[in-house]
């Protein structure tokens, strides 16, 4: 599940499952917790199995049941821009979460905040926290209720976004992903404009927690209009990313000892797929051809009913679409391209597994080997 689809799935998830994270779970959420704080200058905590934030017997927080765990909004109190990078660098983690199929809420208000204090430091703030864990996937009639009284109605685009007529498509598309955020009590006090070229988020009223509901939108904007840079602040402006594209394939082919995974290790040492930029006015899977023709010098047919898509950012600036195929070879003499690979080579699912250097990689190569075992069934 990609971000743009996380955001169409995703909702206030306020019952729980009674079951822990899984240690998957666990290391996936960690390691983004992480990587996060690094990049932010936060210090988002993740907790769990930890009920007494929401609701120990004494206390009624009635809304919620079941939360065992949540990550604790934390940050320097000096940050000007504190409430609005919890944010906009919380919500990754939402949509991380729902990517996993776990459940998430946000909630500033109604959870017992001195159970938490301890989690901030000297000098640092609890902003609030974030609901998450397991849920079942069809809500119940209760939570319905619940959803019915905190959920307003939804903004229109046109209440949420100013300069529509003039707009490119990824304004819309990132106006869009906007009116689907989350925001205290629903209030979606964000005002999106587009004016002369340039973007921008304001706050349209100024609610109790606009600023976080600000870092959030500004967020989801961008995974909507597909990459870019926002400044903090409202107004906050919106630089768009320069947009690249790369196509190419995972080739398999069957051998007597069950099938195997052609990969390649490029000259920067990492291993990965045949792929390479499109050509103006080509196909992606005339480019997947060429490129793998061009690497490893294999001739393939391209399976086009697999079509998996890795985004990144490779400098700032700059958002790049990989598009993978499924290809079997067809004739040619397997050798590697010099200039670009230093090595090819054969393996088995679970050799190739645990070589390919980046976790996305990995993941197309699970979707191949589905794609690929399901053949029979
Ligand atoms: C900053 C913020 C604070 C929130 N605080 C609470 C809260 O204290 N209690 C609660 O039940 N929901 C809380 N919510 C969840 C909102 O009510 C919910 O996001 C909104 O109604 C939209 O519903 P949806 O998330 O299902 O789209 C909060 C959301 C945000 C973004």
């Amino acid at each position: 599940m990609t971000f743009n689809e996380a955001i169409l799935v995703r909702l206030s998830n306020r019952k729980y499952l009674d079951r822990p994270l899984s240690e998957e779970e666990l290391s996936l959420l960690d390691r983004a917790v992480r990587r996060l704080n690094t990049e932010s200058g936060l210090r988002m905590q993740l907790v769990t199995e930890e009920p007494e934030a929401f609701g120990s017997l004494r206390k009624s927080y009635g809304m919620f049941s079941n939360v065992r765990n949540y990550i604790a909004m934390v940050g320097p109190s000096g940050d000007h821009d504190l409430l609005e990078k919890c944010g906009y660098y919380g919500e990754q983690l939402v949509l991380l979460a729902t990517t996993m199929g776990l459940g998430t809420c946000w909630v500033a208000a109604t959870y017992d905040r001195s159970a938490c204090a301890p989690l901030a430091g000297q000098g640092e703030t609890l902003c609030c926290v974030i609901a998450v864990g397991p849920v079942a996937p069809e809500r119940g009639l209760r939570e319905k209720m619940v959803r019915g009284v905190t959920h307003r109605k939804s903004k229109t685009l046109a209440e949420l976004a100013r300069g529509m007529g003039e707009a490119p498509d990824w304004f819309m598309a990132g106006a869009a992903a906007v009116q689907r955020a989350p925001s205290g009590m629903n209030r979606q006090p964000i005002l999106m404009r587009y004016e002369n070229g340039s973007v921008s988020a304001e706050l349209a009223e100024e609610t109790p927690y606009c600023m976080i509901d600000l870092g959030i939108a500004k967020y989801h904007f961008e995974v909507g209009a597909h990459g870019g840079t926002w400044t903090w602040g409202a107004p906050g402006y919106f630089e768009k990313a320069r947009e690249e594209k790369s196509c190419g394939a995972v080739v398999w082919r069957d051998t007597p000892q069950g099938h195997q995974y052609l990969l390649v290790q490029h000259n920067a040492r990492h291993w990965s797929f045949p792929k390479g930029h499109v050509e103006k006015g080509e196909r992606e899977e005339d480019t997947a051809r060429r490129e793998i023709l061009e690497e490893t010098g294999l001739a393939v047919s391209v399976d086009t009913s697999f079509r998996e898509v890795v985004t990144y950012y490779p400098k700032p600036g700059v958002v790049k679409d990989v598009i993978f195929f499924l290809a079997q070879p067809t004739g040619g003499t397997e050798h590697a391209q010099e200039e670009e690979i230093a090595n090819l080579g054969w393996f088995s699912y679970q050799d190739a597994y645990p070589l390919v250097t980046f976790a996305t990689d990995a993941e197309v190569l699970q979707a191949a080997e589905e794609r690929i075992l399901s053949r029979g069934r």
